[in-house]
């Protein structure tokens, strides 16, 4: 008998796999005049349940990054794995959602028939996506607005019914690329606030961009501080605050200290020639 053959009835626990592992990524475009070099040998495992925020300057790759993830644009060389799978078949099966920069929803919808647009391709049944819609939109604060337009809410209201639209089809994986950027401050600790507990009650994997430290040390499990283009790994930081997260955390040593380390990282990586 094979001496590493489990005994019968036994299982032998299997190691997490990662939801995305993303190994030595490289991606240049092509453009009519020069190649642009947007990231240069990036590897990341990023592991279910994990929180990860992309932190960077301006053009350092980490909208590329989400979009190779998201199977919307092709690395030059490396690999990419979401779920086990290829980002190709990892988008056919929905297995990710993407909320982007803009809430990008349709005017002419009410947000309830936004949200559930992306389950109406799916084809679920009327009732199934009547009652998820208005799971997602309660999750995000937004009960009682179903039948608004998007132009009738504020841009932060707008922002989270893209988030609940992304939440909807229950992806294992949340992609948000600046959903806050364009909020003003009040707004976005806010969001912040509900986008905690929305991860402590889902677990959700989820990669997040920002411009703001504060953010991302506040909603992280763990920071990936990007150098400006081609965009390379400069520290990845373990933010081991509480899970169970109130906005005076940022008012602890704890917290000052992982923004100064972020803070750091990006001084490091910063220079002015482009
Ligand atoms: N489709 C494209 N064709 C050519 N160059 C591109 C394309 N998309 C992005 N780039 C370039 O690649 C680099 C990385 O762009 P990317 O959008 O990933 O940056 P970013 O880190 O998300 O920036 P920001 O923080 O401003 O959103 C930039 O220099 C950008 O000009
Ligand atoms: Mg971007």
């Amino acid at each position: 008998m094979a001496p590493d053959r489990p005994a019968a009835g036994r299982s032998v626990p299997e190691p997490a796999r990662p939801i995305v592992d993303v190994r030595h990524l490289t991606l240049t475009y092509q453009t009519a005049d020069k190649p642009v070099y947007a990231l240069s040998d990036v590897s990341l495992t990023i592991g279910k349940g994990d929180f990860i925020s992309l932190i960077g300057p301006s053009g350092c790759g980490k909208t590329t990054l989400m979009r190779v993830v998201a199977d919307l644009e092709q690395p030059t060389s490396g690999e990419v794995t979401v779920n086990g799978m290829t980002p190709e078949q990892a988008r056919l099966k929905r297995a990710y959602g993407y909320v982007f920069q803009a809430p990008a929803l349709y005017p002419w919808r009410t947000v309830e028939r936004n949200v559930m647009l992306p389950l109406e391709i799916m084809g679920l049944p009327r009732a199934e996506r009547k009652a998820r819609a208005a799971e997602q939109l309660r999750n995000v604060g937004l009960a009682g607005f179903e039948k608004k337009f998007p132009w009738q809410l504020s841009g932060g209201m707008q922002q989270r019914v893209s988030i609940a639209r992304a939440l909807a089809f229950e992806p294992e994986l949340l992609l948000m690329d600046e959903p806050f950027g364009a909020l003003d401050e009040i707004t976005r600790d806010h969001l912040n606030l509900q986008l905690t507990q929305l991860w402590r009650r889902t677990r959700k994997t989820c990669i997040f961009v920002t411009h703001s430290i504060a953010e991302a040390v506040f909603l992280s499990t763990r920071i990936v501080v990007m150098s400006p283009r081609p965009g390379r790994i400069l520290d990845v930081i373990d933010c081991d605050l509480p899970a169970e997260r109130t906005l005076d955390i940022r008012e602890t040593p704890e917290f000052a200290a992982l923004a100064h380390r972020v803070r750091d990282g990006l001084k490091e990586g910063h220079s002015y020639d482009d």
